[in-house]
C-alpha cells in the first residue's frame, strides 16, 4: 500500500482525487491551509476518512511533519482563476511558488521522489493555431481594439490572416497570461529542476477546465461552469462573454480524479519530468457549455453580452494522447451526461 499526502486535499478537485485514492486502496494523508479564495466553510476533520491537517505549506516545520512516512505527494495546493486585481500578486506567488519550494526542499531532506503536480492548460495562453500561408503560429494577445470592436478571433501575426485553431499537444511553447498562469509555469520549472536534482519522478497534470459537483460557488476565483452554474441556482441567465464561440475543453472532475490515480502508480515507474494534458478531448464552445447549462436546469436561456476580459484567451483545445497513451488515462464522463449531473449537483459553500 502506498501512503499518499494530497496537498489542497479538501479543496474541490483534491476532495475528488482523495476519494479516488482511498477507493484504489491507498493510504491517504490530506494537507490543506483552508485558504479563504477557496473555503468559506470550515475545514472537515476528514476526507473520505483520510485525516485531513491545516497546514500553509509555507510552513517548514508543518510541511516537514506532515511527510513523515510518506511515499508520494500528490501536489493540488493552490490559490487558482483570474483573482481580483494585482493586490493578489504576492499571495498567488506565496501559495502556489514559495509553498511549492518549501514542499520541494522538504521532501528531498525526507528522501520522497515521487511527485504528481496538479498544473493547468493555462501555461499555455492561447492554444495552438494555423495560418494558411505560415503554417502552426502563436498569436500575440488580442488588441482591446479589437475585442472592443467584436473581433475575437486572434489572427496571424505575419500576415493579418484568419487562423484555424488546432490540438495544443504538451510541447507546445509556454506562454502565460496571467498572474496564476505565470504561477503555474514556476511550478512546472520548480519541479522538474527538482527532479533533475533529486533523479526523483514529477508528472505534471495540465488540467483543462474541470467541473463537477462540489465546484466553489461563484467567486472571482471560480471558473466559468461554476459562474454558470451559481447564475442558474439564483434564477438568472448564464452571461457568455464574446460571441460564445471560445472554445475549451471540460473535462469532469471524476476523470480528473482517475488521472491523478493513474498517474500516482505510474510514478513508481517513470523518471524524470513529464507533462500530460488531462482533458477530454472533445472541446465544446463556451456558447454550448451555456445553453446546456440553462436547458438542464430548466432556466432562462443564456446571454451573449460582447463583453471581453483582457486576461482571456479564445481558444484552447488540448490534444489528449499523451496521457492516454503514457497513463492509460481516458475521460469517461461525456459533457451531455457531464452538464446534465451538474446542474443538479451541490456546489461549495
Ligand atoms: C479556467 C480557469 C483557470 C484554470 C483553467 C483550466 C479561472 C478564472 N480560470 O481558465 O484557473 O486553470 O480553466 O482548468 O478559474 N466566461 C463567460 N462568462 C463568465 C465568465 C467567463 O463567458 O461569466 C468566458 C470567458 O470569457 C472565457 C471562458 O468563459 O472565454 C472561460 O473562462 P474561465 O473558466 O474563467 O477561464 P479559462 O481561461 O478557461
Amino acid at each position: 500500500m502506498t501512503h499518499v499526502l494530497v496537498t489542497g486535499g479538501a479543496g474541490f478537485i483534491g476532495t475528488h482525487v482523495v476519494t479516488a485514492l482511498h477507493d484504489a486502496g491507498h493510504q491517504v494523508t490530506v494537507a490543506d491551509a483552508g485558504h479563504p479564495g477557496a473555503h468559506r466553510a470550515p475545514l472537515p476533520d476528514t476526507v473520505a476518512g483520510a485525516p485531513v491537517h491545516r497546514i500553509d505549506l509555507r510552513d517548514r516545520a508543518a510541511v516537514a511533519d506532515a511527510l513523515a512516512g510518506i511515499d508520494v505527494v500528490v501536489h493540488q495546493a493552490a490559490m487558482v482563476g483570474l483573482g481580483v486585481d494585482l493586490d493578489d500578486l504576492p499571495e498567488y506567488v506565496g501559495c502556489n511558488d514559495l509553498g511549492t519550494a518549501v514542499l520541494l526542499a522538504a521532501m528531498a531532506r525526507a528522501g520522497i521522489h515521487r511527485l504528481v503536480l496538479a498544473s493547468s492548460m493555462v501555461v499555455y495562453g492561447e492554444g495552438t493555431y494555423t495560418c494558411a500561408r505560415h503554417g502552426t503560429v502563436r498569436p500575440a494577445p488580442r488588441a482591446v481594439t479589437d475585442l472592443a470592436a467584436g473581433r475575437f478571433e486572434p489572427v496571424c501575426t505575419a500576415c493579418g490572416a484568419a487562423l484555424r485553431p488546432g490540438l495544443t499537444g504538451e510541447d507546445t511553447p509556454l506562454d502565460p497570461r496571467s498572474v496564476y498562469a505565470a504561477t503555474k509555469v514556476a511550478q512546472e520549472h520548480l519541479t522538474a529542476a527538482w527532479a533533475r536534482q533529486t533523479g526523483g519522478t514529477v508528472l505534471a497534470l495540465r488540467y483543462h477546465n474541470v467541473y463537477g459537483p462540489g465546484m466553489p460557488r461563484d467567486t472571482p476565483y471560480s471558473g466559468v461552469a461554476a459562474i454558470f452554474r451559481s447564475a442558474l441556482e439564483a434564477g438568472r441567465a448564464p452571461r457568455v462573454f464574446e460571441d460564445g464561440g471560445q472554445r475549451r475543453d471540460f473535462v469532469h472532475v471524476r476523470d480528473v480524479a482517475a488521472a491523478n490515480l493513474a498517474a500516482v502508480t505510474a510514478t513508481g515507474t517513470r523518471t524524470g519530468w513529464r507533462a500530460y494534458n488531462i482533458a477530454s478531448g472533445r472541446p465544446a464552445t463556451i456558447g454550448q457549455l451555456a445553453a446546456g447549462l440553462a436547458r438542464a436546469a430548466d432556466g432562462p436561456p443564456p446571454v451573449i453580452t460582447g463583453e471581453y476580459r483582457l486576461g482571456d484567451v479564445r481558444h484552447v483545445v488540448a490534444a489528449p494522447g499523451r496521457a492516454a497513451a503514457e497513463l492509460g488515462f481516458l475521460a469517461t464522463v461525456g459533457l451531455a451526461d457531464g452538464i446534465a449531473q451538474f446542474a443538479g449537483a451541490p456546489l461549495r459553500g
